[in-house]
């Protein structure tokens, strides 16, 4: 094998960037840095998992009912410390805090960040050695600086995000980001203990061949969905179908998967939940953001997810991404089944 020269590293990566922008103050730069060294932290916990006290429930549950696993608060923990020492940060939205966690310390209040995130994506996958990820989004807060931030400075579109990207733990460790020019993925060289960039400006296929849904849910999908992948399964030369099903069970793992060989993610409203399961403000943004990015879609089958107002920190939505082509084909289905 043979070894890559001219390794450029994150912070490299980071430093270079902002040497491009040259009224940047290094306050991005700082907090990029930050969730480097968390999700290093994280990751070592989940390569230990089942050597150290990481695996299975923490005993209580989040603000939507979910038990949470020690994982998650693990990471939810290191991520809020990593942040706060970063400087820059002012507030953070998680998955696992019901209310937004306020730094109001100087450094705190004169910061003009706000983060959300989801610390641990796939908690199902945790205890099975199976894929898991972060999921995190970077906002320029609306509050004034010296104040205290409000909620109004997380209830802002996704078209604001300064950056969003995701930490998947998988086979290997990769960082995917972008503050809004392009996509890169970097990964973690464990020998090293840096994230190495790997995958230059990710560009995802206009159009794929693999479907990713939960279908055990499917007698409650809505029709549209239900004859979307009938096609999907149906013979036909001229589109290769039928096309791959592949569903993890970790947004962010079949996320990262679609993204790069081409697909679309699916997880609709149902009759059961009106809004689907999957949450807007630290889930569905940002990979909306990347997806779109790297010249994919997400919508939540008729509206672009980074347009939507959101009116709450854990309120949910249906959400399609992936590939433009078949996002639109699922769009027709849903339009026409209505
Ligand atoms: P989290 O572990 O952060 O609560 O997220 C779980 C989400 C997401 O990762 C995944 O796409 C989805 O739940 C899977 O849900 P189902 O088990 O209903 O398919
Ligand atoms: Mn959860
Ligand atoms: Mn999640
Ligand atoms: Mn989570």
């Amino acid at each position: 094998m043979t070894e890559q020269n001219n390794v450029q590293t994150l912070n490299q990566f980071i430093i270079q960037r902002q040497a491009e922008y040259p009224n940047a103050s290094g306050e991005l730069s700082r907090m990029l840095h930050h969730i480097g060294i968390a999700s290093k932290i994280v990751n070592r916990a989940v390569n230990k998992a089942g050597l150290v006290d990481v695996l299975g429930a923490h005993g209580d549950q989040n603000v939507q009912g979910e038990d949470q696993q020690k994982l998650d608060i693990f990471a939810d923990t290191h991520f809020i410390d990593a942040l706060r020492a970063s400087g820059e940060c002012a507030a953070i939205a998680s998955e696992e805090q019901e209310d937004m966690i306020i730094f109001d310390d100087e450094m705190g209040r004169n910061a003009k960040y706000v983060f959300c995130m989801d610390p641990l994506d796939g908690s199902s996958n945790i205890d099975v050695n199976v894929s898991i990820g972060t999921i995190f989004s970077i906002y320029h807060r609306v509050s004034k600086k010296g104040e205290l931030p409000t909620k109004e400075d997380f209830l802002q579109e996704g078209t604001k995000q300064v950056a969003a990207g995701y930490v998947i733990y998988g086979s290997s460790t990769m960082l995917v980001y972008s503050t809004g020019n392009g996509v890169n993925g970097f990964t973690l060289d464990p020998s090293i203990g840096e994230f190495c960039l790997s995958h230059p400006n990710i560009k995802t296929p206009k159009n794929g061949n693999i479907y990713s849904i939960n279908e055990g849910n499917y007698i409650n999908f809505p029709e549209g969905v239900k004859k979307f992948i009938k096609y999907c399964q149906e013979k036909d030369s001229k589109t290769s179908r039928p096309y791959t099903s592949r569903y993890i069970g970790s947004l962010v793992a079949d996320f990262h998967r679609n993204l790069l060989k081409g697909g679309i993610f699916i997880y609709p409203n149902t009759s059961k939940n009106s809004n689907g399961k999957l949450r807007l403000l630290y889930e569905c943004n940002p990979v909306a953001f990347i997806a779109e990015q790297a010249g994919g879609l997400a919508t939540d089958g008729t509206q672009r997810i980074l347009e939507i107002k959101p009116e709450s920190l854990h309120q949910r939505v249906p959400f399609y991404t992936g590939s433009t082509k078949m996002v639109e084909k699922t769009e027709e289905f849903l339009h026409f089944f209505n």
